[in-house]
């Protein structure tokens, strides 16, 4: 199934083989996955989630690097957004959930003694499948972690309010209606708003789980063109059931299965050539 769109292909691969080519002048198969270029921001080693005692991710090892969109993809109940809730402590607020072996955030042991869990999830943002803003206007939900994290200004709430509605591509449609409920928005208008609210507190990271599948298509593409826009500046890891938004979005893509990583590649090669029988079955809808 050719899923990966022609962007997708460009942006992570620019010498996937070109088919026009006689088969003489093609350059040589990939070689083995490359790890991922540049700084690793989150990176888990033999990490497992147990709800009591079911092990709902088991012994992950993966290395996501910073400033790129990473998908994971795979069927339901596989383990996908308990991985992802591990990296900004979500789970801690789960009774009888604790993890195992090792997840870092820039090195830095996430589950280790010293870590200001507040000061986590203020590095690492999130935004959910549902968009849930506050029953607040538009202006009090985006400064809503500012003024938590002590900006009081008038001038200074203004401002950060105004650049992060503008990097959530939100501000042309809100900036009339900054002190109206923001439950009045349109569901694709309340999930950018959400993720304005995560941005205006400076994350490094966001955590997107399913941030298009309560919205319309069209919604949901605009939530695609500003993950892309925010590639680069910050690190995305977003979880979907979509293969073709997380071959359209991601620059890597992680399968899981039965909370077991399947394989994690750069997205153009999970897609085309993976590794794993599983992956493949998966990608061409044998299951799941
Ligand atoms: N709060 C919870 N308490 C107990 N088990 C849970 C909880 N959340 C998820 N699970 C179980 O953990 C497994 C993985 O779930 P989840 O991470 O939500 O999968 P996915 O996001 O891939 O659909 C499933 O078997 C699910 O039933
Ligand atoms: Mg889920």
């Amino acid at each position: 199934m050719a899923v990966v769109s022609e962007k997708g292909a460009a942006r992570v691969n620019p010498s996937v083989p070109v088919p026009s080519l006689p088969p003489s002048e093609r350059p040589p198969p990939d070689p083995a996955p490359a790890p991922p270029a540049g700084r690793i921001h989150v990176a888990a080693e033999g990490f497992s989630v147990f709800y009591a005692d079911v092990e709902a991710v088991r012994s992950v090892t993966l290395a996501i690097p910073q400033g790129r969109v990473t998908a994971i993809i795979g069927p339901s109940g596989c383990g996908k957004s308990t991985l992802l809730r591990a990296i900004n402590r979500m789970n801690d607020l789960i009774p009888g959930c604790r993890v195992s072996g090792r997840l870092t955030l820039d090195g830095e042991d996430v589950y280790g003694p010293q870590i200001d869990v507040t000061a986590l999830r203020q590095r690492v943002g999130m935004v959910f499948q549902k968009p849930n803003p506050f029953p607040k206007s538009v202006f009090d939900n985006v400064a809503f972690g500012p003024r938590i994290h002590g900006i009081r200004g008038r001038s200074q709430l203004e401002a950060v309010v105004e650049r992060s509605l503008r990097r959530a591509a939100l501000w042309g449609e809100v900036q009339d209606r900054l002190h109206e409920n923001a439950l009045g928005l349109s569901g694709g208008q309340q999930q950018r708003l959400c993720i304005a609210r995560a941005l205006a507190v400076q994350p490094e990271l966001l955590l997107m789980d399913e941030p298009t599948s309560a919205l319309d298509p069209i919604a949901a593409s605009r939530i695609e063109d500003l993950i892309d826009e925010l590639r680069g500046e910050y690190t995305v890891i977003i979880v979907t059931h979509n293969m073709q938004q997380a071959a359209r979005v991601s620059d890597l893509t992680a399968f899981m299965y039965m909370g077991e990583l399947v394989e994690f590649d750069a997205t153009s090669r999970l897609f085309t050539s993976p590794a794993q029988a599983r992956t493949q079955d998966y990608i061409t809808g044998r299951f799941g």
